[in-house]
């Protein structure tokens, strides 16, 4: 009986921690955006655009203007993913880490007019949102 009971407890404490956990990773604690949405409105259409925008050398300021501000929301985006509880380990953080870097050393060319240079950078971009799925995107 008293096994039992343990069982029942071992069984009980792990659902919990494991629906935790998902929390965690699909949602923030207290706020309303969901990671998918997250993923969907802000990091992919920014992600995408700076894939499509470095295909060749940016044609003039404009073109330069609007990649530096899809930078600049995907390096806020990396704050946002270790914001309000959503992160749940160092792979979720070591990933963010990277996506903030990479953002940021992409922003830094993109100012700089450097075309192969920002090129370069969108590389460690595009290796953060590999290694954070797969880890975590089921
Ligand atoms: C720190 C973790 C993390 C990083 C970094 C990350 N993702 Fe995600 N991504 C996720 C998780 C978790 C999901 C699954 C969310 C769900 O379905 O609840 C996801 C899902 C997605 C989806 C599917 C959205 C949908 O509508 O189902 C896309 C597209 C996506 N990510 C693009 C990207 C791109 C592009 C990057 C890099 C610029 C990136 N992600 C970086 C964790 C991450």
């Amino acid at each position: 009986m008293k096994r039992l009971f343990c069982v029942v407890m071992i069984v009980g404490i792990v659902s919990v921690l494991s629906a935790v956990a998902s929390a965690q990773v699909k949602k923030g604690k207290t706020r309303v955006l969901t990671t998918k949405q997250m993923m969907s409105g802000l990091i992919k259409p920014n992600c995408a655009g700076i894939g499509e925008g470095l295909k060749a050398a940016p044609a003039d300021d404009k073109a330069w203007d609007e990649l530096a501000t899809k930078a600049a929301l995907l390096n806020e985006s990396s704050f946002i993913l270790m914001d309000d509880g959503r992160c749940p380990d160092a792979e979720w953080a070591n990933a963010s880490k990277a996506l903030r870097d990479g953002s940021a050393t992409v922003l830094t060319k993109i100012e700089a007019k450097d075309y192969a240079g920002a090129q370069e950078a969108f590389k460690v971009v595009t290796g953060s949102c590999a290694a954070c799925h797969k880890a975590h995107k089921k």
